[in-house]
């Protein structure tokens, strides 16, 4: 048959298209496949871990056993764990759960072309800034339109990863069968990573050249990796000695994988998030450091969640930087009806105005050791606004350590209204105060009270006059109040440590000659010796004594910069003086000089245990050389 040039022209492409098509089946038909298979996995992953085709993975595996070399081959077929695919790109951002059995290893893939295919279908995606490197802000509060310093972040995430990030936490491990202290931990599981097509499923016993091993670390691992090629990873649980662990409860784990940072993270080297303010015997108070950098941010909704542990109890040991560990395995944790032992709260206050997040928990045991470990899920707060459902994560952060008291004589209050700043124990009586209500109630009026009268004192001296008629031209009648307050509010307040505390510099014994409230005595010896001092044998506010009578206490004494700033900021008309440091009981049972060195060393508002980080107002001692000292007269 002849052909006209046309056709012959289209017989010559439809050849050379057939080729094509049939040279491109040829090369890349796995590909499709696997494309057209894993559209659907996502549904599933997200609705259990019935996905996971449990038996079929786990055939019964031993690590240890000379047998495993040969049934190694068993694991290219269980490949089960797929976390992302090109046609899905927000995968990525997807965290699984799964239980595991000790001895067991199970895979995973990541494939190289997922994110190829992300980056082309979604080239102007932001991925959302789940946590910064600079141990900053982390909650992405900004508004919707990003116009906070997020910016930057923002903007270099658009550009596509080439780096991709696993990270896993432990959910559930065996439990120990002896509550013993002093038995091991349960072994941690072990992430193997491997980029060698001849290592398709890393494992333990696999060739050490083609994987990595990296053994989880309280829970927690992550892991970052080049996505040049396809990355085959596994999470391997270890055979557990059923002498110390009950084998009923397996190891379950979250596992996630990111291109734009991890999703599960611990947070040990920025500073400490969380601080101790203070105790009484049965409750404390904790909280963050400032979440805002200016006294006009505003924050809408405490972001971080708080876990307390009592150090005597073990079930968080192995577990402390994983989220999803605590949250099922912390003695104080959210319960899924909401209820919980911590209170938490936004608080703005001190000196800048700025917002910190609180957490005030009831319930604890008297003279016990405590543990609290704050931590951030972006992935909740998230969630809501984001449609998408890329991002969000969870952040563990270092925790901080802090006791009760004994049942004694002090009483945490909060909530004044002169004293917004006072958070701590206080002299109280359990019998005449049951609750720290009703003995807050008693401060704020006296301190009301001691306001009040200043405020008068005060509207005595020209504080709207013009600066050459002035009591001093740097300091107005704003700062003399300001300052007014300050050493009201901590020197009329008084802080309470319990009377069996160990004597330091800045502990002054307090009422020694009072009973305990079981009817017993402070010391004899101690009595003669000091008993005829009044700054031993009362309070430093005779009110405390008539009309709470706690007892015999410790007074953290307030810091000595609080007085001095009292005198340099108000007119000497009214007439404050400090005390020398020299004089022997005007000094040292009044003040305390602040010591860097320790974590409290005496009183200011806000005062907490702060690592030898409280900012000190340096005096030049020889300005403070005229002063002479009435602070007891001043209160009383
Ligand atoms: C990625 O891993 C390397 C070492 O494996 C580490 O030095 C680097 O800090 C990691 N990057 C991130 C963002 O964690
Ligand atoms: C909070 O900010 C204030 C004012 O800048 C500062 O004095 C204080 O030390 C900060 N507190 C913490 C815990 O960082
Ligand atoms: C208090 O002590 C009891 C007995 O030692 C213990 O079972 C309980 O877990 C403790 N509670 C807290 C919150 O520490
Ligand atoms: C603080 O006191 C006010 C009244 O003075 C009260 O309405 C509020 O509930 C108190 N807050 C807390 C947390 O107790
Ligand atoms: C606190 O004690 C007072 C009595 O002093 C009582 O009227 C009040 O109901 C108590 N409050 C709480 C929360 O227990
Ligand atoms: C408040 O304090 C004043 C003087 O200190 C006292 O007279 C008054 O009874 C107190 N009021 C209450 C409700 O405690
Ligand atoms: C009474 O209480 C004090 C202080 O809490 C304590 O040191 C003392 O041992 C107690 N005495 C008795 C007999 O319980
Ligand atoms: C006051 O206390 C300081 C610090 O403890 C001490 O060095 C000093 O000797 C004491 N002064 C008197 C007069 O006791």
């Amino acid at each position: 048959m002849q052909l006209s040039p046309l056709q012959s022209r289209l017989v010559a492409s439809m050849i050379a298209s057939c080729l094509v098509i049939v040279l491109y089946l040829f090369l890349f038909a796995p590909q499709f496949a696997f494309a057209a298979d894993l559209a659907q996995i996502p549904n599933i992953l997200d609705q259990d871990d019935t996905f996971y085709d449990i038996d079929d993975a786990t055939e019964s595996f031993d690590v240890r056993g000379s047998s495993y070399e040969p049934d190694f081959s068993l694991f290219d077929r269980s490949i089960i764990g797929r976390v992302s695919d090109g046609t899905t790109p927000l995968d990525a951002d997807n965290p699984i759960k799964n239980n595991i059995d000790p001895g067991i290893t199970i895979a995973y893939v990541f494939e190289k072309a997922s994110v190829a295919g992300r980056s082309v279908r979604e080239p102007d995606t932001l991925h959302e800034l789940r946590r910064r490197s600079n141990g900053t802000q982390e909650f992405a509060e900004d508004d919707e339109d990003g116009e906070s310093s997020s910016d930057l972040d923002l903007v270099q995430r658009q550009t596509p990863s080439k780096t991709l990030y696993i990270s896993v936490n432990t959910c559930n491990q065996p439990s120990r069968i002896s509550p013993d202290q002093t038995t091991m931990d349960p072994p941690q599981l072990t992430l193997f990573v491997s980029t060698s097509s001849e290592n398709t499923s890393p494992g333990p016993g696999n060739n050490r050249d083609t994987q990595k091993t990296i053994v989880f670390d309280e829970g927690a691992v992550i892991y970052n990796i080049s996505l040049d090629r396809d990355v085959y990873f596994s999470i391997s649980a270890p055979q557990v000695s059923e002498k110390y662990f009950a084998n009923t409860s397996p190891y379950n784990y979250e596992v996630a994988v990111s291109l734009d940072g991890y999703y599960h993270s611990y947070d040990s080297e920025a500073q400490p998030n969380l601080y101790w303010v203070d105790s009484d015997a049965s409750s404390s108070l904790l909280t963050t450091r400032n979440l805002t950098s200016h006294s006009e941010e505003v924050i809408s909704t405490p972001p971080y969640t708080v876990f307390v542990q009592n150090t005597a109890n073990l079930d968080i040991n192995g577990i402390r930087k994983s989220y999803c560990g605590l949250s099922s395995w912390a003695q104080i944790r959210p319960l899924q009806n909401g209820d919980s032992q911590a209170t938490m709260g936004l608080r703005q206050g001190g000196a800048a105005n700025l917002t910190m997040q609180e957490f005030y928990i009831t319930g604890l045991n008297s003279s016990a050791n405590y543990t609290g470990i704050v931590a951030l899920n972006t992935s909740l707060s998230l969630q809501k606004r984001q449609e998408s459902g890329s991002g969000g994560g969870v952040v563990v952060y270092s925790g901080v350590d802090f006791s009760t008291k004994p049942n004694g004589a002090c009483t945490f209050i909060f909530n004044l209204t002169v004293c917004t700043e006072t958070r701590y124990a206080v002299p109280g009586n359990s019998e005449k105060f049951p609750n720290g209500t009703a003995l807050a109630a008693f401060y704020d009026n006296y301190t009301q009270t001691m306001w009040d009268n200043f405020d008068k004192v005060l509207q005595q001296t020209p504080c709207e006059a013009p600066p050459t008629q002035r009591y001093s031209l740097v300091r107005d009648c704003e700062d003399c109040k300001q300052a007014y307050k300050n050493w009201l509010c901590s020197v009329a307040i008084p802080r309470c440590e319990d009377f069996s505390s160990p004597d330091q510099d800045y502990l002054q014994m307090r009422n020694i000659n009072a009973k305990f409230p079981n009817g017993s005595l402070v010391d004899q010896s101690i009595r003669d010796n000091f008993g005829e001092m009044k700054a031993y044998s009362a309070s430093r506010n005779v009110e405390i004594d008539k009309e709470i009578q706690p007892g015999p206490y410790k007074e953290v004494l307030p810091c000595d910069y609080l007085c001095y700033e009292l005198v340099k900021s108000c007119p000497a008309s009214i007439g404050f003086s400090c005390p020398m440091p020299k004089s022997k009981f005007g000094f040292n049972t009044s003040y305390a000089v602040p010591d860097k060195n320790k974590e409290l060393s005496c009183n200011y508002p806000g005062s907490a245990y702060y690592p030898s980080a409280a900012t000190v107002v340096a005096i030049p001692w020889v300005g403070m050389a005229a002063l002479i000292i009435v602070p007891l007269l001043l209160v009383s």
